[in-house]
């Protein structure tokens, strides 16, 4: 992850579709939230995994980073989480373009807005991609996190892509 040179050249963010891409998705996501935050025990996986359109980041063709993305409603609400780069990976440029993968993503595919339960230190981060606070700061698994959200441009009609079915209700853990 340290070589110079245009690594942007080298970056390859797309939804995971292949069973390669969706163990990777995860390894990505408990190398972080698992392993290194220890926010979660054991793994980080829920109810909302079955359907959440999982996302990869792959930076000269190691995955490195991974999001995933979901309706929580039928009135276009999107909810984005589970945004994590790997820490030998951070500062490249990776973390940013997932996100805005991710907006690009949800409004393509019908959303008309997207929230997010952001950790505190990273409100900037979002804030500088074009997010906006909603609400006060809340806990969340024993740390200080801020909701945010942002207005999801170019909505097409609803549809949901290939392989993947839309699950509504329920609370995301
Ligand atoms: C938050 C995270 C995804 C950012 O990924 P990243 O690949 O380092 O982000 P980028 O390199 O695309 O950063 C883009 C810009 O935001 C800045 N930035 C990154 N994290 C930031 C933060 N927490 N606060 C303020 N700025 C931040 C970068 O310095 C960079 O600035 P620049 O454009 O001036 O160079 C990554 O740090 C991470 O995975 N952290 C651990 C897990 C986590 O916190 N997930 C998010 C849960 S809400």
């Amino acid at each position: 992850m340290t070589d110079q040179g245009d690594w942007t050249t080298d970056l390859d963010i797309r939804i995971a579709r292949t069973d390669e891409d969706v163990a990777a998705h995860h390894r990505v996501r408990e190398a972080v939230f698992v392993a290194e935050q220890n926010i979660f025990v054991d793994h980080d996986r829920d109810q909302w995994d079955d359907d959440a359109v999982k996302v990869v980041a792959r930076l000269r063709d190691e995955v490195v980073g991974a999001v995933r993305l979901y309706p929580i409603d039928e009135a276009g609400l999107w909810k984005g989480d589970r945004l994590a780069v790997l820490a030998g990976a951070r500062t490249l440029g990776v973390g940013a373009p997932l996100v805005r993968f991710a907006v690009a993503t949800a409004g393509q595919m019908g959303g008309a807005r997207m929230i997010a339960l952001i950790q505190r230190p990273n409100v900037p981060f979002f804030h500088r991609l074009g997010w906006s606070r909603l609400g006060d700061a809340t806990s969340y698994r024993g740390a200080s996190h801020q909701e945010m959200t942002i207005a999801l441009s170019g909505a097409q009609p609803a549809f949901a892509p290939a392989g993947y079915r839309w699950a509504f209700g329920g609370t995301a853990a």
